[in-house]
């Protein structure tokens, strides 16, 4: 598999999951061997570009990788995004981002009751808002323009919907359709037809559509209710961040980038940033980049070991003395990275 780890704390975090991810293939009777590349913020100012012009085709040739973050303060955001983890998922055509979400014994949550948790948002990966379409004009003048022109297409529409009904059906068997079709009156009412015309090949799937405004209220109120959240790349973006509190916290919020049914890598990556605030301290939470590999074991054919992975972070999270500070705790990323090998090498 390829590793990018990245910027900030994505190194910090990636090299506390990769012992653990060895540990768990090797369990399983299989052996990673992952190809490192110091693509990121660094190589941005040394070279003027975050990864190689053929830096997409170069991860063509791994089945898997797992990226950790990119960021820096003293690079503007939209170069290194768009250099990088945008610039991969739109070369790759990675159509689907899947964010699960599900609560932790032991780990306290922003929740009354922080148990009974477990859903997953499927977020569309490649356009709406995000697709890059628009300009600036009229620099510095009282007419200055900002324009952000949101393409949804029916291909992107049925590639995340597909995934989220056939997903759902190994699951509770719920889709919740989000869009905002009262307001955004083309692009979200293309979202509402084809997902119609996706739910009526699904029977044995119930499928809602709920206002993003609405949604955002439900995950805090009744996240219980909810089985597969099937959303466009910005609502997805935006409440899988919410989302992620239900389980902890950023530091516990993992994702998969796919194309379902295609020859592209998968790009499997923590949900957060490079966390300038905290990067360089050795405090950052691995769990979200572990579960990201954990993903990544299942897909690359190692169910058991990912399975062994997920176990091993339960386990370790069950001890409030094992949370790094972001959980409430004093341990280092060091501290639990090492207790959830430990349970690895113990299972
Ligand atoms: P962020 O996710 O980096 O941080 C948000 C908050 O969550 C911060 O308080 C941070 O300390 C905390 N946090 C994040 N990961 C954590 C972890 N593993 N353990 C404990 N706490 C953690 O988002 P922010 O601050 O908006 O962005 C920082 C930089 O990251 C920016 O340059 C941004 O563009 C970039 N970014 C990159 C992403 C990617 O590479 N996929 C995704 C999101 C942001
Ligand atoms: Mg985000």
């Amino acid at each position: 598999m390829a590793v990018i780890p990245g910027d900030g704390v994505g190194p910090e975090v990636v090299s506390a999951s990769l012992p653990v991810l060895r540990a768990a293939a090797a369990r399983a009777g299989a052996r990673l061997d992952p190809v490192e590349f110091d693509w990121g913020g660094e190589r941005y100012l040394r070279t003027g570009r975050a990864m190689p012009a053929d830096g997409a085709e170069i991860l063509r040739g791994f089945p898997a990788v797992l990226f950790g973050a990119v960021g820096r303060p003293d690079v503007p955001d939209h170069e290194l995004v768009w250099g990088l983890i945008i610039g991969v998922r739109q070369a790759l055509d990675l159509a689907v981002n899947v964010r699960p979400v599900q609560s932790w014994a032991g780990v306290r949550t922003v929740l009354r009751e922080p148990d009974g948790v477990d859903l997953v948002i499927v977020r569309e990966n490649t356009e709406g808002e995000y697709v890059g379409v628009g300009g600036r004009a009229h620099a510095a003048t009282a007419h200055e323009l900002g324009i952000e022109v949101a393409v949804h297409s029916r291909t992107a529409i049925l590639r995340a919907a597909r995934y989220a009904f056939d997903l759902a059906r190994s699951r509770r068997g719920r889709v919740s359709l989000v869009t905002k079709s009262n307001a955004l009156r083309h692009g979200y009412t293309l979202w509402d037809a084809v997902v119609a015309e996706v739910a009526a090949a699904y029977p044995d799937v119930e499928c809602e559509q709920v206002l993003v405004d609405a949604m955002a209220v439900r995950l805090v109120q009744q996240p219980r209710d909810l089985d597969v959240l099937l959303c466009s790349n910005l609502f997805g973006d935006i409440l899988s961040d919410l989302a992620a509190v239900l389980a902890g916290g950023m530091g516990m919020a993992p994702s998969a980038n796919l194309l379902p049914d295609g020859d592209a890598p998968a790009l499997f990556e923590p949900v957060h940033g490079s966390a300038p605030d905290i990067a360089g301290r050795g405090v950052a939470n691995p769990v979200a980049c572990m579960l990201s590999g954990a993903m990544l074991l299942d897909h690359v054919g190692l169910p058991v070991a990912g399975r062994i992975v997920r176990d091993a972070v339960a386990t370790a999270l069950r001890d409030p003395a094992r949370h790094t500070p972001d959980l409430g705790g004093s341990a280092t990323t060091k501290e639990l990275a090492a207790e959830i090998l430990a349970v690895v090498e113990s299972s």
